[in-house]
């Protein structure tokens, strides 16, 4: 498949674009101030913080597994069984109560952050998978 260009310029804080790149659901989200400072509260819960999982590319092994710390982009695929999460903008309830945003997949219930980190305890075993991708300028970035 061929990469595609996506472009972020009215992206605003909290908004998730989705596009699809080989057949597969692509997010993109600008993440808040809140759910970036929210990212390093809670690696203790996660089962991977530090993204060190091979499947990784190099530039989401930080803290906030993408190359600018607002944007975050994710293959939105559950590393369960395949099913694709859903966005809570607003937080969890239960398990992840006081988590402030993140992504919990339909079918089994796993959790994942505002960096597509899995929580401890959850049948996914792997962070979400980020896409290969670079930025074309502030606005544009390409993926795949
Ligand atoms: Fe997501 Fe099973 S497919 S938890």
């Amino acid at each position: 498949g061929l990469p595609i260009e996506v472009n972020i310029s009215k992206l605003e804080p909290g908004q998730m674009i989705r596009v699809e790149w080989r057949g597969k659901p692509i997010w993109v989200v600008r993440r808040t101030q809140e759910m970036l400072q929210d990212l390093a509260r809670h690696n203790d819960r996660l089962r991977d913080p530090l993204s060190q999982e091979p499947q990784q590319p190099r530039y989401a092994t930080n803290a906030t597994r993408s190359i600018k710390p607002e944007i975050f982009i994710a293959v939105g695929i559950c590393t369960h069984l395949g099913c694709s999460p859903t966005y809570l903008r607003d937080g969890f309830s239960g398990q992840m109560d006081g988590i402030a945003a993140g992504f919990l997949c339909p079918c089994h219930g796993s959790g994942f952050d505002m960096a597509g980190r899995v929580f401890q305890g959850q049948p996914a075993p792997l962070n979400l998978v980020i896409p290969p991708h670079r930025y074309l300028d502030d606005a544009r970035v390409l993926i795949g």
